[in-house]
């Protein structure tokens, strides 16, 4: 679809998308749907629209936004320096795509835009109707996830229009997002390709095509924050979440059930039929939800989605998910179910409670 010009041509047509361009080009704020989650949408270089993305989030201001481009064309407005052969390398492989790249700004973007840094991040979305709103109105498009700050991110129109009602003038609905998970913030800058946040394109991934060592910025000695946003908890659900370690599922979920009052406790599992509810026979309560997720992408899909589910639904006390294998976009699925566990409540891997 996102090949698919004719289609791109006839969306710029959809009253919708006039409707949306219209309002953005008027720095209003506008929800839209990308393939990793729904975005909250402005003007990148008007900064009063900006700053309404901050005040409808609630998002502590030194959180930098990524823009959002239909075209390559427009990266040369938003930064000052020439595009380096590995950058023009990855974009032509990973755009349109959920693969979000740091680049030295220039004095068009201002600070509200980049939260005071003098970078910026900038992304190809691989959406037909966001691409179509960003051609429509001819902007770069600020955009952080569609959530109130802190809540699990939107990847349904719905979502956003529980977190934001009243808030913003209009979401457009592009169905269930495709990812799931945010895009993977990468720092290319320096030698060695840094990975600040994990994301739809696994570190593999990148590894792979460019044939060299691709770090984790969280692994470095160096614990200067590189990626503003990774400090905050984040993803979160009102209600408990802890992760468990599947070997210790029986001592884990055991403590869990003593603790549990009437209600029940949701477990997200990737070996559903390892599960026995004779397990916890000798418990009052009963184990109720059990998810399967054989694929890691399944469960990057689902997840935040699964998350506000749990929340609203009342009969549960507390969530627990099992710690996956962070190969692969596992890597950014651990990520997202760490910040959304509370550092009270969250069983480390490899067993230590802290
Ligand atoms: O998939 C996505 O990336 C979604 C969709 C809507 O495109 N957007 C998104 O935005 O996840 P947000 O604001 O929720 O997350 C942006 C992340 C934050 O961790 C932020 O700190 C980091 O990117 N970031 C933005 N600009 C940066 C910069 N100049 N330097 C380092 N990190 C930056
Ligand atoms: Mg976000």
């Amino acid at each position: 679809l996102i090949n698919d010009l004719e289609f791109m041509k006839k969306l710029q047509k959809d009253s919708a998308v006039i409707e949306a361009a219209e309002l953005l080009k008027k720095g209003e704020v506008v929800g839209l749907p990308t393939e990793t989650v729904y975005g909250l949408a402005a003007d990148a270089k008007n900064p009063a629209a900006v700053k309404k993305i901050f005040k409808a989030k609630g998002r502590p201001q030194d959180n930098p936004l990524i823009v959002h481009i239909a075209k390559k064309s427009q990266l040369k407005e938003l930064i000052s320096q020439d595009i380096s052969d590995k950058a023009e390398k990855l974009m032509s492989q990973f755009w349109p795509g959920p693969l979000t790249i740091i680049f030295p700004k220039n004095s068009k973007v201002p600070t509200e835009t980049s939260a005071g840094l003098d970078t910026i991040a900038v992304r190809m979305p691989a959406h037909p109707l966001m691409l179509a709103v960003i051609e429509k109105s001819k902007l770069a498009l600020a955009a952080p996830s569609a959530n109130t700050s802190g809540f699990p991110s939107p990847t349904r129109a719905r979502h956003v229009y529980n977190d934001l009602k009243g808030k913003i003038p209009l979401i457009l609905d592009g169905g269930f997002c495709h990812f799931g998970v945010e895009s993977t913030v990468i720092d290319i800058r320096e030698d060695k390709v840094k990975v600040l946040r994990p994301g739809g394109i696994s570190r593999e991934e990148i590894a792979q095509f460019l044939g060299e060592k691709v770090i984790l910025a969280a692994e470095l000695k160096d614990k200067k924050v590189l990626s503003p946003g990774m400090k905050y908890r984040h993803y979160a659900p009102q209600k408990k979440v802890f992760i468990f370690n599947f070997s210790d599922k029986l001592s884990v979920l055991n403590q869990a059930l003593s603790k549990a009052d009437s209600k029940k406790i949701a477990i997200i599992t990737a070996r559903e039929s390892e599960f026995k509810v004779e397990d916890f026979s000798n418990k009052k309560i009963e184990l109720l939800k059990v998810f399967s997720h054989k694929q890691p992408e399944e469960l990057a899909k689902n997840l935040f989605d699964l998350l506000r589910k749990l929340d609203n639904d009342e009969s549960i006390a507390e969530i627990y998910i099992e710690e996956l294998d962070s190969a692969g976009i596992g890597e950014a699925v651990m990520n997202r179910i760490y910040k959304a566990a509370t550092a009270e409540n969250y069983s480390q891997p490899g067993g230590g409670n802290n």
